[in-house]
């Protein structure tokens, strides 16, 4: 398989470390020279890679094509280009439709969109895709697993679901403050917090089969300490708030779309 990559950035950077450090067959992954510095980086750390100038040659050369530029000038680094017709297209540039890149790039086998985290690089980020063509589904199975999402809509709601990062920092941090409020040193709350919560997350993925809200009962003993913070926080609409933030991003996404 020879992989294209249009825009040599953090997240194609991810992508490429993390599938050359598995068994995933690449002859060969061709990587826009844009930006400079991730490109002369890859080359030189790997054999397999080599850069090109000209996007056109990218897609001229690839099996399976990356777009990664950002969405502000996506139209202006993509219209006019052409894929040749067993080329696959995956477009990891947030908000633009497919049926847009399909008005900019002609040709090509199939066009998927795929939200690929940092953290595949390390392989354990899950990424969502849409429709999840074959191929894509096995790449990005490689790089911690996919979830292929029926329609847009759901599509969009795993974008939406990844900008609850900061969040979760936000709820760290919070609680640490809270816990220096009580004369805890901060690194050590730090320390402490997310160590609890890498456990959670690590147990959440060894029960695949226990729902989170099993998981809120397994870990609230009646009467206890976690029932009580968990009551509170409902009690004082962190539910809401989530789904409230969750409605907002999701009608951002849409609207970026042009599809609201
Ligand atoms: N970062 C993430 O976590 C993440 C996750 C999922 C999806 N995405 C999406 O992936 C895309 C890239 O994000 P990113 O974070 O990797 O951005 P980035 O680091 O800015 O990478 C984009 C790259 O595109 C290059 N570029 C600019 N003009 C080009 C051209 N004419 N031909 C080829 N390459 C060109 C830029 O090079 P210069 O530096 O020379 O301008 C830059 O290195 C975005 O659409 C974003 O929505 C990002």
């Amino acid at each position: 398989m020879k992989l294209g990559f249009i825009g040599t950035g953090v997240i194609s950077d991810a992508v490429i470390r993390g599938l050359l450090s598995t068994d995933y067959p690449v002859s060969e992954i061709i990587v826009s020279r844009r930006g400079r510095e991730f490109s002369q980086k890859l080359a030189a750390e790997f054999d397999v890679v080599w850069v090109e100038d000209d996007n056109q040659a990218i897609m001229d050369a690839a099996d399976m094509v990356f777009l990664a530029v950002r969405p502000q000038i996506a139209e202006k680094v993509l219209s006019g280009l052409k894929a040749p017709g067993n080329t696959q297209i995956v477009s990891l540039i947030a908000t633009i439709p497919i049926a847009t890149l399909q008005g900019w790039i002609s040709g090509g086998t199939s066009f998927d969109r795929a939200i690929p985290l940092p953290s595949v690089a390390h392989c354990n980020c899950v990424t969502a895709v849409y429709p999840g063509s074959t191929k894509v589904v096995a790449l990005f199975d490689m790089l911690g697993g996919a979830v292929a999402a029926d329609t847009i809509d759901a599509f969009d709601g795993y974008a939406a679901g990844s900008a609850l990062m900061a969040t979760y920092f936000e709820i760290l941090e919070n609680a640490a403050q809270w816990m220096v409020g009580q004369g805890s040193d901060y690194a050590d709350a730090r320390r402490y917090l997310a160590a609890l919560f890498a456990g959670l997350a690590d147990n959440t993925l060894k029960s695949p089969d226990q729902s989170f809200a099993a998981l809120v009962e397994g870990h609230s003993t009646p009467g206890g300490l976690n029932e009580q913070v968990a009551q509170t926080f409902m009690r004082e609409k962190g539910g809401a708030a989530i789904h409230a933030a969750l409605d907002d991003v999701f009608a951002r996404i849409k609207a970026a779309s042009g599809d609201s």
